[in-house]
């Protein structure tokens, strides 16, 4: 008799769809052709031509202390000390007990996402927003529930709009500040609004601070949400990948504020899942304090260029039919353009006639058509003859 092989069952929550997308495709065949194409999803600081203090970051990750297995849930308390003199340049104070250190972002949302919510529950987010969430959520079998942002003379939260969306299952609100790729800031008004829909409905504030350190106009910065007073159980995230532009080493974190009858069992149980994994490296939690300081030189580098390549699309742009967005802080421009076909048909176009590589605007959870963004990363060399191509597209 044969017997008969199973395979395995995967998980539903991993049934993604993994076809190649036309315009993967369409970059595909214009690498296969070795015709050129300008890379304005680019949004990697370490290939985008910036001067690093190569010796110092290298230096930093030689420490003796890197040699001893000291593990603690939280992190090294020398590195959260630096985490907290961080929020102190931002005017915030900080508890370094109520920080912990986790390889990214991302993963800081995971820990999150399992301290608060149930398999099924639901965590309000903003919509444009970081598609990355979507798979976040998923792998913790959260529900992402979007409110929506509109835009009058730049971009707003919806507050009318993100109470309808509360339910039962809600858990928590998580806002992007500034937002990726809207460039917005929260506005003290946005934040009272949202601290009191949190204390009525009984949820979590999470703020993913990742862009604080670039704003763009002269007055668009905005406080953290680490400053001030906390009514509600808040966690502020953020790290190095952007910080420090240092996306490489894995360090992040998460601040935790809030009234201590519940900011003290948040941390009890932060502390256990972060236990169970003790995710950090040694040598990158001994350099975590020399990568914070140095963060100034890249962050103005950064700044400058954006701010450069800013200045640059909109005269390229002008007389076009595309246009682009206010945006107050981050590495993002958002174009609007006619809405006349699917965004992911004009991407494809752009590839494959004019040599420009572009993120749809759907991608952010934009409507379908209209809507590109574009990363304000690039370097020199490459961007003047890439806005010159949109510009051609849309004359
Ligand atoms: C808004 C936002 N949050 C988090 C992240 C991820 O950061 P990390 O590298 O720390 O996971 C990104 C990355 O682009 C981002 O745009």
């Amino acid at each position: 008799m044969i017997a008969m092989s199973k395979t395995p069952d995967f998980s539903t929550r991993t049934s993604w769809d993994f076809a190649e997308t036309d315009l993967v495709r369409a970059v595909r065949q214009r690498r296969a052709a070795g015709l050129p194409l300008y890379d304005l999803t680019a949004s990697n600081p370490t290939r985008c031509g910036f001067q690093y203090d190569d010796d110092a970051i290298l230096a930093a990750l030689a420490q003796p202390q890197a040699l001893t297995y000291d593990p603690d849930p939280h992190g090294m308390l020398a590195a959260r000390q630096a985490v907290c003199r961080y929020y102190a340049d931002h005017g915030a104070k900080l508890d370094p007990a109520h920080v912990f250190l986790t390889p990214s972002t991302s993963e800081a949302y995971s820990y999150l996402f399992r301290v608060l919510c149930d398999p099924g529950d639901e965590v309000l987010i903003a919509q444009p927003s970081y598609p990355l969430f979507d798979f976040l959520a998923q792998i913790d079998n959260v529900r992402l529930i979007p409110y929506p942002l509109f835009y009058d003379h730049g971009w707003r939260l919806d507050a009318a709009a993100l109470r309808q969306k509360i339910t039962p299952r809600t858990r928590a609100i998580a806002v992007v500040h500034p937002n990726n790729p809207t460039g917005h800031f929260t506005k003290s008004d946005e934040r009272k609004e949202l601290e009191s829909i949190c204390e009525a409905h009984g949820l979590a504030l999470i703020v993913d601070e990742v862009f604080l350190d670039y704003p763009l106009g002269d007055n668009s910065a905005s406080p953290s949400f680490a400053c001030g007073e906390h009514p509600v159980l808040t966690f502020v995230l953020s790290g190095l990948s952007k910080i420090a532009a240092l996306p490489q080493m894995k360090a992040a974190w998460i601040a935790a504020f809030g009234p201590a009858a519940i900011l003290e069992p948040a941390l009890q149980r932060i502390e256990v899942v972060a236990d169970t994994f003790l995710s950090m490296n040694a040598p990158v939690q001994c350099a975590l304090p020399v990568w914070l300081e140095c963060r100034g030189g890249i962050q103005r580098q950064i700044i400058d260029r954006v701010r450069h390549n800013l200045a640059l699309l909109d005269k390229t742009l002008s007389g076009t039919q595309a246009s682009r967005f206010e945006v107050e802080g981050g590495w993002y421009a958002v174009l609007r353009i006619p809405a006349i076909e699917p965004d992911e048909a004009v991407a494809v176009r752009l590839v494959s006639k004019f040599g420009v590589e572009l993120h749809p605007g759907h991608f952010f959870g934009f409507p379908a058509s209209g809507w590109l963004v574009l990363s304000l990363l690039p370097k020199e060399s490459e961007k003047a003859d890439a806005y010159r191509s949109i510009a051609l597209c849309f004359k």
